[in-house]
């Protein structure tokens, strides 16, 4: 454990260092309105900065304000975020929009407690809101901060038992700056980030730039990449899908909105079918073989390989989708590419559909 000296110092090293060496003119810093830092932090979440920029901008150009964010439906909400991945994210945003309408007039409550009963804002973002709007004294432990925090203590306890994790949050909390929090809550969080985004990168760390190298446990110990530890492996799986593109003459092709839970929930997306010989089962037989297989391909999420198979249907004109493919659950019809970006259409898919059909 740190020293009582080297707890006091740590928190001044940080503001200091990410003063001088942190990120400073993100378009989300240096402004305390909670509605625009909420929003940084959820689309950063996932989500690398340089990606979050582009998004950032669309949607605070469209929706200025927690009211208008909070009125829009949530087909343009899952539009304007398509591409962003994650999509729980963009459905809990809006969920959260509405709640501060509903429950708090308006504004976001200005503590991280409260912060914290709002859908889709967890402990740390929480925390991270409520340091950087209104200076609360208050711990921020996302995953890169958890290995910042877990290096410079020396933390070798497992981060997968909750008793340890609950332990690292009283810790982080004792770390946290006593003075002048106005100016030093903000920077400290920002900091934390900004060290773990930086040098303190899960390989290859750069203790040799680090403000905190001469307190720091596990550079101490020789091996700081050893920290944090955690046991358990995230399980991945894989799942095979079937994909309908069916299109006509026109170029407009059938798509259906994906139920609200699962994969792709709430988004537009071809129709998805467990195996190929389900898919063609559901082929009207006037297709007259215009069907035929193209290239599979992978797509990775965070817990799951995709492995999507992709089937081009080459309807006519006048020619209905099959009564079974249309469900009440399952709102469907022809959209014509114009109308594409307008809908929340899962990334894997939207290229697909964007890249030149074979012929
Ligand atoms: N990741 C999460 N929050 C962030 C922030 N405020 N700045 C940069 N990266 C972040």
């Amino acid at each position: 454990m740190l020293t009582p000296v080297a707890l006091s110092e740590f928190s001044a090293e940080i503001v200091h260092w990410q003063q001088t060496h942190g990120r400073n003119s993100l378009p989300w810093q240096n402004t305390r309105d909670p509605y625009r830092v909420w929003l940084s932090e959820i689309m950063l979440q996932q989500t690398q900065v340089a990606t979050v920029l582009a998004y950032y901008d669309r949607f605070l150009q469209r929706f200025p304000t927690v009211s208008d964010l909070a009125a829009a439906s949530q087909d343009e909400v899952l539009a304007l975020w398509s591409g962003l991945g994650y999509y729980s994210r963009a459905r809990n945003l809006h969920r959260c929009a509405q709640d501060v309408m509903a429950l708090h007039g308006g504004q976001f409550p200005r503590s991280a407690g409260q912060l914290q009963t709002l859908p889709g804002i967890g402990r740390s973002t929480a925390a991270a809101i409520a340091s950087f709007c209104f200076a609360e004294r208050v711990a921020i432990l996302d995953g890169n901060v958890k290995r910042v925090l877990a290096r410079v203590l020396g933390f070798s306890a497992d981060l997968a038992q909750s008793a340890n994790e609950r332990a690292l949050w009283n810790q982080a909390t004792e770390l946290l700056p006593h003075e002048n929090l106005a100016q030093t809550m903000p920077r400290y969080t920002q900091g934390l980030m900004d060290l773990g985004a930086t040098l303190c990168s899960s390989r290859q760390p750069k203790c040799l730039l680090c403000p905190v190298q001469k307190m720091c446990l596990g550079l101490a110990s020789g091996e700081p990449e050893k920290y944090p530890v955690k046991t358990r492996k995230l399980k991945r799986s894989a799942q095979a899908l079937s994909l309908l593109w069916a299109q006509k003459p026109d170029g407009s092709v059938w798509l259906e909105k994906r139920p609200a839970t699962g994969i792709w929930g709430g988004l537009y997306c071809l129709p998805v079918f467990a195996s190929d010989e389900d898919l063609k089962s559901q082929l009207p037989e006037s297709l007259d073989g215009r069907f035929e297989a193209l290239p599979k391909f992978v797509h990775v999420l965070t817990h799951k390989d995709l492995h999507l198979s992709p089937w081009i249907a080459g309807f006519q004109a006048d020619q209905a989708m099959p009564e079974t493919m249309v469900s009440e659950a399952c709102p469907a019809a022809w959209f014509s590419p114009a109308a594409w970006p307008e809908l929340g259409l899962p990334a894997p898919i939207r290229k697909l559909l964007t890249q030149d059909a074979p012929s």
